[in-house]
């Protein structure tokens, strides 16, 4: 059984451009951002309020103006720290997301602190948050394999998808940053996982480097999670992971959800349009599966 309902998270103009070469006006990410909200998904991740001199795709002004222009409409804006968080508060964010990682290799390399030092810093923010009425999401990356520690227990993405969990976060997403998983890793850690966390709770988060996305999120709704992020015109990469690939294309994950009967809201020609509109400003052809099929058609 798989659920009737998928609600898909959005991530292309935080973890798709974020780890873009090309850095894209902030006016381009707003079109970008508001053709993306036209096409129905209903939940898009804007921006995030990280260091300018690790992420300069991001940079503190760039995301501030992007923050107050946009936030009208439905949006989730990542943070790292409670400096991060205040800042999104004063842009005007409605809601957040803090990035943890379940190996310590990544945690350091990422945001520069241990898993330990980053829950702590994450109740910080998650309890400034609850005073504010701002919901939380909480990622965890790495969740089957690292590109310094190679492949992750899955008891440790259960701690840490936990600690999310108990400190308030309303969601959490389980991010195979690198695009290592198949469904005979992505299996077991979801059991664990599953096993501290409710499901509908929790989000899958894939990234496309051996092509086993639509196969990942196949099993996790076959496991009754219904929350799958994905990046329009597979947007994205890692910089902390060479030859790491973009997340899974949301108009592929469309695509089978359609053939699925299953519903997402989402118009599949909008969004085309839009990953069409963002690659012609990053100087290339969509790189979705769909969209490669249709322009043959
Ligand atoms: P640090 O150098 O240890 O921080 O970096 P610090 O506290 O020593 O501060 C250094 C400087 O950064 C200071 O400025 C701070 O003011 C500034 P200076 O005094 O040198 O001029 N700073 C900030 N500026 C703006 N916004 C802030 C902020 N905080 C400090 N929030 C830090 C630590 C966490 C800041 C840094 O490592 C960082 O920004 N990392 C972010 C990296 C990042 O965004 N990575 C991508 C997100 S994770 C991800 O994408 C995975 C995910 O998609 C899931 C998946 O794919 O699996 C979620
Ligand atoms: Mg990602």
């Amino acid at each position: 059984d798989i659920p009737a309902f998928v609600k898909i998270v959005e991530v292309g103009p935080r973890d798709g451009l974020q780890n873009e070469k090309t850095i894209v006006p902030t006016d381009i990410k707003i079109e970008l951002i508001r053709r993306l909200v036209a096409s129905g998904l209903p939940v898009v991740e804007a921006t995030s309020f990280v260091s300018p001199k690790w992420v300069p795709q991001v940079s503190f002004s760039t995301t501030v103006q992007l923050t107050s222009s946009w936030l009208p409409i439905e949006s989730s804006d990542g943070c790292v720290n409670f400096q991060g968080f205040e800042a999104a508060v004063a842009a005007g964010a409605k809601e957040v997301a803090v990035f943890a990682s379940a190996s310590e290799s990544f945690s350091k390399s990422n945001i520069n602190c241990s898993i330990e030092e980053s829950i702590a810093r994450y109740r910080v923010v998650t309890q400034a948050a609850k005073e504010h009425s701002i919901p939380v999401r909480g990622y965890v990356s790495c969740v089957v394999g690292c590109p310094v520690e190679g492949p992750i227990s899955p008891a440790k993405v259960a701690f840490v998808a936990k600690a999310l969990h108990d400190m308030g976060c309303y969601e959490i997403s389980l991010g195979d940053t690198i695009g290592v998983g198949t469904p005979g890793t992505v299996v077991p850690m979801l059991e664990a996982v599953m096993a501290v966390v409710p499901v509908e709770k929790l989000a899958v988060h894939f990234h496309d480097t051996y092509g086993q996305s639509l196969p990942n999120i196949l099993v996790s709704l076959q496991m009754g999670i219904s929350t799958v992020d994905s990046s329009v015109a597979g947007l994205g990469g890692c910089p902390y992971a060479k030859g790491a690939t973009g997340n899974v294309a949301t108009e592929d994950v469309v695509y089978m959800l359609n053939g699925l009967g299953v519903k997402t809201n989402v118009d599949l020609a909008k969004l085309l349009a839009a990953g069409d509109f963002i690659s012609k400003q990053l100087g290339r052809a969509p790189v979705s599966k769909a969209a490669v099929a249709l322009s043959r058609a």
